[in-house]
């Protein structure tokens, strides 16, 4: 069943109505008299249940994509659908059943953690009991029971945008919409981050994720879209885009014991060697066949292994690629 589904969506920005103050303004309106098309025609689903990664370069239009979804931002062109309710037809129904948690949103700061989420569930209509309670379990969870009671002006990035996840969680939403939600965080946060996502996403909440971690993308999401220059230039899984741009596999084995370079060179499954610092570089056709055919070689000659790294395809470079083949074409 789809959660969301987007067609034709477009976002045009005329110049002339750049928000920008003064100067700027002037130069911006005085520099491009063309139309931007922030996003340019974009089409998809998302399905229930799914985290779905929304990738691209800056610029790209993924903010402007997710302000459109969650009724911030109205379409120049386009339809977009949660839950089979119209977004800019049904906007406060939509509301009910999202979170959000915007690319630059801020808490308030007069507030304390604990107020911050009392208030947004009393915005959401979440009664006086479950307010209490769903504020208590998502502080515990996100690790800011201890400062509940401090002004969040006083909470540290990672908190400030802990804090803004568990705002968006108040209302218990079906969907979740985050735009770049570990920018800029220390490891303990980001970590916090990642493990909740995956937690709720486990237990049916459908999440809109919009991530420059690369690695995030690829340990969360289902499936992952690539926007550039305001059109999608790739959807699919992260193993598929992985194996899309796959140039070659390799395996590093490091020796206690001296092995030797043309041997394993001229084992069937081994296309190429390379030495390195205490080992060897070795380039192969299929990991798997490799793997048992050098293994037998390093037992038959005595051989002691220190090490073994292999080399996955890495969906950065995946990224990359995709994103530099389409600025080509
Ligand atoms: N209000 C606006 N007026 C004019 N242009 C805008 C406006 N908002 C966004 N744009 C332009 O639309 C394009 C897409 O911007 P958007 O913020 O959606 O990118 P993004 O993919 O979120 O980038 P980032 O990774 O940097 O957050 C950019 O060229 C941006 O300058
Ligand atoms: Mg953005």
């Amino acid at each position: 069943m789809e959660a969301i589904v987007v067609k034709n969506l477009s976002k045009f920005f005329s110049p002339s109505k750049y928000g920008g103050k003064g100067k700027e303004r002037k130069r911006v309106q005085q520099n491009s008299r063309k139309i931007i098309r922030a996003v340019d025609d974009i089409s998809f689903e998302v399905e229930k249940g799914e985290i779905f990664g929304f990738l691209g370069p800056n610029g790209a239009g993924k903010t402007t994509t997710i302000r459109m979804m969650t009724g911030v931002l109205k379409p120049t062109n386009g339809k977009i659908s949660i839950f089979k309710q119209d977004v800019w037809k049904n906007t406060i129904a939509v509301k009910q059943i999202t979170g959000n948690v915007p690319e630059e949103a801020n808490v308030y700061l007069d507030l304390t953690g604990w107020q911050n989420l009392i208030f947004i569930g009393e915005i959401y209509g979440v009664d006086k009991k479950n307010r209490v309670a769903r504020a208590e379990m998502l502080l515990k969870k996100f690790e800011l029971f201890d400062k509940r009671n401090l002004k969040s002006m006083k909470y540290s990035k990672g908190m400030k945008q802990r804090l803004l996840l568990c705002m968006a969680l108040m209302s218990n939403p079906e969907i979740l919409f985050l735009d770049e939600p570990t920018s800029g965080l220390d490891v303990q946060s980001a970590r916090i981050i990642k493990k909740l996502i995956k937690e709720y996403n486990e237990k049916g909440m459908t999440i809109f994720l919009t991530t420059h971690d690369m690695e995030v993308a690829n340990e969360l999401c289902h499936r992952i879209a690539i926007i550039n220059h305001g059109k999608i230039i790739s959807l699919d899984t992260p193993e598929n885009l992985k194996d899309l741009t796959q140039e070659y596999q390799a395996i590093d084995f490091y020796f206690i014991n001296r092995a030797s370079k043309s041997e394993i060179q001229n084992l069937r499954t081994v296309k190429e060697v390379q030495e390195v610092k205490g080992g060897f570089h070795i380039i192969v056709e299929d990991i798997h066949n490799a793997i048992f055919e050098i293994i037998e070689y390093i037992k038959s000659n005595n051989l002691i292994i220190k090490q073994i790294n292999t080399h996955e395809p890495k969906l950065e470079e995946a990224f990359l690629k995709i994103v530099e083949r389409g600025d080509k074409n």
